[in-house]
């Protein structure tokens, strides 16, 4: 890769069928003081170029290690072991040097995740922030970096830019700093945002504005979407598909209408049930599913959601269902829910 390709303008790319992103047989395997822990175990996707995916799971499913990994923040070194493909608009992630990598982040693809704060240097005001991105990767002198931040404070949403700019994190509310970490994410332009619980931390209001906000820079920038979260009422309207993850496998993907009205892993059709109700206080909002994800460490065999499954039978523990199904719409399970949508053989329980 040279330098040239990593710093196109989305708009200027030449117009290919090439997919924005390829995840093929994608491994990531930690190892730990109790052996190797597979985060993540064998996960396909493809993301067209503009196209929003949701990737849901409850905690500990592997979804922020996938997203690290794409982005080639883990990588086959030290304790862990990457096997598999990432490629991001062509490019061979996992085969890139460092410097290149460093190239790539920004310009293709951007991340922004959870929690603002750790993302945000208390010392630093808004402006260094961004500047410091902006000046790294387009080489701009200082009067056009700040132009540029103020045109990205501007951008998402931030009131009052020029005064903003000049303050401290710690003089924004939770909901303007994570406005910051976008408008950081997105300063280069990248043509992929990954957006890993987003909106966690902040309260429903805020959420809700925040996530209303990577919408519309969705749709004004044309870049793709990948949006993690532990809840599917958030990526819901908000995606064009879905990939739901379990202990570090994809369970199931459709389009997103297909899975919200025809779930068929029983572990999709828990989530979709557990999906709090965020206009009720907390102490009202629907349980989470019972029992807990395996120890990663040492999954059961089988499918791994069978020990948690009211539909499990004897095969279910015996043998791993393969992701497959009809029409784009894939599911890893012996024995499907909402199986009458199901061609016959598929549907037999
Ligand atoms: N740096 C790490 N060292 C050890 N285990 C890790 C590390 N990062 C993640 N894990 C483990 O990998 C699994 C997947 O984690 P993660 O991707 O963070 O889940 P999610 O984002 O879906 O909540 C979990 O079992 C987690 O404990
Ligand atoms: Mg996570």
């Amino acid at each position: 890769m040279t330098q040239s390709t990593a710093q196109v303008h989305p708009a200027q790319a030449p117009v290919t069928d090439q997919p924005m992103l390829v995840v093929d047989d994608l491994r990531t395997v930690i190892q730990t003081a109790r052996g190797p822990l597979k985060a993540v175990d064998g996960v396909s996707l493809i993301l067209r170029k503009g196209e929003a995916l949701g990737i849901v799971g409850e905690s500990g499913s592997g979804k922020s290690v996938l997203g690290r990994t794409i982005m080639g923040l883990h990588r086959t070194e030290g304790p862990i072991t990457v096997t598999g493909k990432v490629l991001l608009d062509g490019i061979d992630v996992q085969a890139l040097e460092r410097k290149q990598l460093t190239e790539l982040w920004g310009s293709k693809v951007g991340m922004v995740f959870q929690d603002p704060l750790t993302a945000l240097n208390p010392v630093k005001k808004v402006g260094v922030h961004l500047t410091e991105t902006v000046r790294k990767h387009r080489g701009l002198n200082r009067a056009q970096a700040r132009e540029r931040a103020l045109e990205l404070l501007d951008l998402v949403g931030i009131p009052d830019s020029r005064r903003r700019i000049d303050q401290y994190p710690h003089e924004l509310s939770g909901g303007m700093r994570q406005r910051v970490v976008i408008a950081m994410a997105l300063a280069n332009e990248p043509e992929l945002l990954i957006a890993d619980e987003p909106t966690t931390a902040l309260d429903v209001t805020v959420q809700r504005q925040i996530l209303d906000l990577l919408d519309r820079l969705r749709a004004e920038l044309g870049m793709a979407l990948i949006l993690i979260s532990h809840n599917l009422g958030v990526v819901a309207g908000r995606t064009d598909r879905v990939a739901v993850m379990y202990a570090g496998r994809v369970v199931e993907t459709a389009d997103a209408r297909s899975l919200f009205t025809q779930p068929h892993h029983p572990y999709a059709e828990a989530l979709l049930a557990a999906i709090p109700d965020l206009d009720e206080p907390p102490h009202l909002r629907l349980a989470a599913i019972d029992g807990s994800p395996p120890d990663m460490s040492a999954p059961p065999p089988g499918c791994r959601f069978a020990p948690r499954c009211r539909y499990a039978q004897d095969d279910c523990v015996a043998v791993a269902p393969v992701l497959d199904g009809p029409g784009g719409h894939l599911f890893a399970c012996h024995h499907p829910v909402n199986a009458g949508s199901l061609p016959d053989e598929r549907g037999e329980r």
